[in-house]
């Protein structure tokens, strides 16, 4: 059998259509300026920026990183420069390149997810929202909007209706149910579902019996994570109709397959920028190499294609 001659490499996350299936994930890659000398920006399916507030947040304290096996810790503490200042600072040099860029946005009450958009819907350039609901909901009791189906359908619906680009909705990794979680979503009006951001956890030095990090939690990321988060996807695309967007621990191409045969329509890569700023490149060429080894001409013909028996 010849392999094919080219790969079609491009998916479809409902009405936005990407050149590829890999986008740089939320907080491992800036405002993605920051990256433009070390590799070409349109050569990804896209990225997704820092995570936006209303106003500016200094974050946590350091140490912010600490190294684990196989994966990594972060309590950055949501730490950026606020959505004006993104729109009057960074996103004016994104929109010279062709790749979607898509805002994370994320507060502290409904409302403030609902200000962060509409200051973004003022401004050109932006492909799609990405809401994270992995942060502590103030107005009650600081539970994460995440965890409650009920708060999962007041903020998304309120985005969708402040929206008029695709509302991407994050989910938190730290649930029961994930599905309940997804399902919520998907009725409150999101577009896709990126599954899933960090898992809680911690790391205690011995000599000073203190967290290695400057907040005695933080989220666990990278390729110890990879093996939960796929089973995640899997759940989460057998539970909803809209697209799934996969991310945990991908560090090469067959890492990708592995995600969209689960039933990822696209995958971010995250901690892997950390080692290597040219990952999602290196990973991309990866998954050419792949498909053509494998006789895949159509990428998306891989997508939710697992075989349970
Ligand atoms: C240092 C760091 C900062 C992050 N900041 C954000 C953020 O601002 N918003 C968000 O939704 N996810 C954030 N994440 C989560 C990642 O986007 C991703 O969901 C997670 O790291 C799992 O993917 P990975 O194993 O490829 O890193 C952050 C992750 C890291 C490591």
């Amino acid at each position: 059998m010849t392999s094919p001659a080219s790969v079609d490499l491009s998916v479809n996350v409902g009405a936005l259509r990407l050149s590829n299936p890999i986008l740089a994930a939320s907080g491992t890659f800036g405002y993605g300026v920051e990256f433009a000398h070390l590799l070409d920006l349109n050569r990804l399916g896209g990225f997704v920026v820092k995570g936006l507030s209303l106003e500016p947040m200094a974050g946590a304290p350091a140490p912010r990183l600490c190294e684990t096996p196989s994966g990594m810790l972060n309590a950055v503490g949501l730490q950026n420069i606020g959505v004006r200042a993104f729109v009057a600072d960074k996103l004016p040099a994104l929109r010279q390149y062709r790749t979607a860029v898509i805002a994370n946005v994320f507060g502290c009450t409904v409302e403030e997810y609902v200000g962060v958009i509409r200051i973004l819907e003022e401004a050109e350039g932006l492909a799609a929202y990405e809401l994270n609901i992995s942060c502590p909901n103030t107005a009650h009791g600081g539970i994460q909007f995440g965890s409650d189906p009920q708060m999962v359908s007041e903020v998304v619906s309120a985005a969708r209706q402040a929206a008029r680009r695709p509302v991407w909705v994050k989910l938190s990794p730290n649930v029961t149910n994930i599905a309940v979680i997804a399902r919520a979503a998907e009725e409150a009006g999101a577009d896709a579902l990126t599954v899933a951001n960090t898992y809680q956890a911690m790391a205690i030095d011995v000599q000073t019996r203190k967290s290695r990090l400057g907040r005695v939690t933080g989220g666990l990321s990278g390729p110890a994570i990879k093996p939960i988060t796929l089973r995640l996807v899997y759940e989460t695309g057998r539970a909803v109709k809209i697209p799934v967007i996969g991310l945990g621990g991908i560090e090469k191409g067959d890492d990708v397959l592995e995600y969209i045969i689960a039933g990822a329509s696209a995958v971010q890569v995250g901690t892997a920028n950390f080692s290597q700023p040219r990952a999602c490149v290196d990973i991309l060429n990866q998954l050419e190499l792949s498909c053509r080894s494998n006789n895949i001409s159509v990428i998306s013909s891989l997508i939710g294609s697992f075989q349970a028996d």
